[in-house]
């Protein structure tokens, strides 16, 4: 029998802090010019409204889980570690409703025993993760903790709906945490989130849950996710903004501090215009949108993943972590970039 271990004795710290990182994306591209041939839409369109010329698209066989644990594996041997204390997988697509994504995670990644389990916070999803995995850290609940996003959004897209079909693309990335100090590169900062569940309905899957169980509906339609674009649009705009002032304050930054800003990749309008409220410059705001489309909770990893082998990220930076989704739900945080972190991808 394999009895649980620790990969450090905890103690209560006073940061989290980023040792690893890594990215995966399926191989097959999915180019603007496959929608524009059997919907009614143009490639021009999708650039110049969405921001996107190709996304990644899972093929049948492979689950959210399959892509979760290629990033976590990155992740992990970025961080050079074998052993975690937790995995937290965030996921609005987790291979089934029961049991939950992170044990099969965790047990695909040679770790049977951890702790690990799925956070739903749509797009939200990885920030809020990578709180809850810095508060466990905080308490010496955890020493090192796994953090995934990951999501098979081709599997819950109605492939015949121009306003949705084009904006999602599959994905996975992952971090590391550890424990460390608030003052040095790698750390996070404090979070400011929220959520408005009022607004439920903006972007949902009506069906498939409690409320609706899949065995009494008769419109597959309704399996899918349904998305009121334009009012998405205007409350990310607003709240992205809101919360990124927020976490800059908690923080003791000032916006103009802010060296980049790692906004969740929606939609490159919707980062263009929260850049343009807060004042900060475009070349300070990276961006993958157009390769990867809008992969929900693995979104920022991914970008911080790209645009850390790029060198858009350097050592020491102040990065400004920001994201709105489902729920609706936004998060913010802060993180001094770490020196000497080698992504994978
Ligand atoms: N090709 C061509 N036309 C399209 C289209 C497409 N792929 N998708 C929508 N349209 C049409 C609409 O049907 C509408 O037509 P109508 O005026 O005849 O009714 C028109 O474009 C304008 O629709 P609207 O929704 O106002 O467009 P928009 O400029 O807001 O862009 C989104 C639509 C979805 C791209 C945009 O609202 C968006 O990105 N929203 C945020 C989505 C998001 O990020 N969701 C994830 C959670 S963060």
């Amino acid at each position: 029998m394999i009895f649980a271990r620790r990969s450090t004795t905890p103690s209560p710290a006073h940061a989290a802090r980023l040792i690893g990182l890594g990215a995966y994306l399926p191989p097959k591209k999915v180019p603007n010019a496959d929608f524009a041939a059997r919907l009614d839409t143009t490639d021009e369109w999708i650039r110049t409204r969405i921001g996107i010329a190709e996304r990644h698209i899972a093929d049948p066989a492979t689950a959210t889980s399959d892509l979760a644990v290629e990033a976590g594996r990155r992740a992990m041997k970025s961080a050079q570690v074998e052993y975690v204390d937790a995995v937290i997988l965030a996921t609005a697509t987790p291979d089934h409703h029961v049991p939950g994504t992170a044990p099969l995670v965790a047990d695909q990644l040679g770790l049977p025993q951890v702790c690990a389990f799925d956070l739903g916070a749509g797009c939200s999803g990885f920030v809020y993760a990578t709180t809850v995995a810095a508060g466990l850290i905080h308490a010496g609940t955890a020493g090192t903790v796994l953090v995934i996003g990951a999501e098979k959004m081709s599997a819950v897209v109605d492939p015949a709906d121009r306003s949705t079909a084009p904006i999602f693309g599959d994905g996975a990335g992952a971090v590391v945490l550890t424990a460390g100090q608030a003052d040095e590169p790698g750390a996070l900062g404090p979070t400011a989130w929220g959520s408005e569940g009022k607004h439920a309905d903006a972007i949902c899957i009506p069906a498939g849950g409690s409320r609706r169980p899949s065995r009494t509906v008769d419109d597959l339609k309704n399996q899918y996710v349904h998305m009121k674009g334009n009012e998405v649009f205007r409350h990310a705009v607003r709240r992205i903004t809101h919360v990124t002032q927020e976490a800059a304050a908690a923080a003791g930054w000032r916006i103009q501090d802010v060296d980049r800003l790692i906004v969740h990749q929606a939609n490159a309008r919707i980062s263009a215009a929260v850049a343009d409220a807060l004042g900060i410059p475009p070349e300070r705001v990276p961006a993958n949108i157009t390769h990867v489309g809008n992969t929900s909770a693995a979104s920022i990893p991914l970008l911080l993943s790209h645009a850390a082998i790029d060198g858009r990220l350097k050592a020491r930076q102040r990065v400004l972590v920001t994201s709105f989704g489902a729920g609706f739900t936004w998060a913010a945080t802060t993180l001094l970039w770490p020196v000497d972190l080698q992504a994978l991808v």
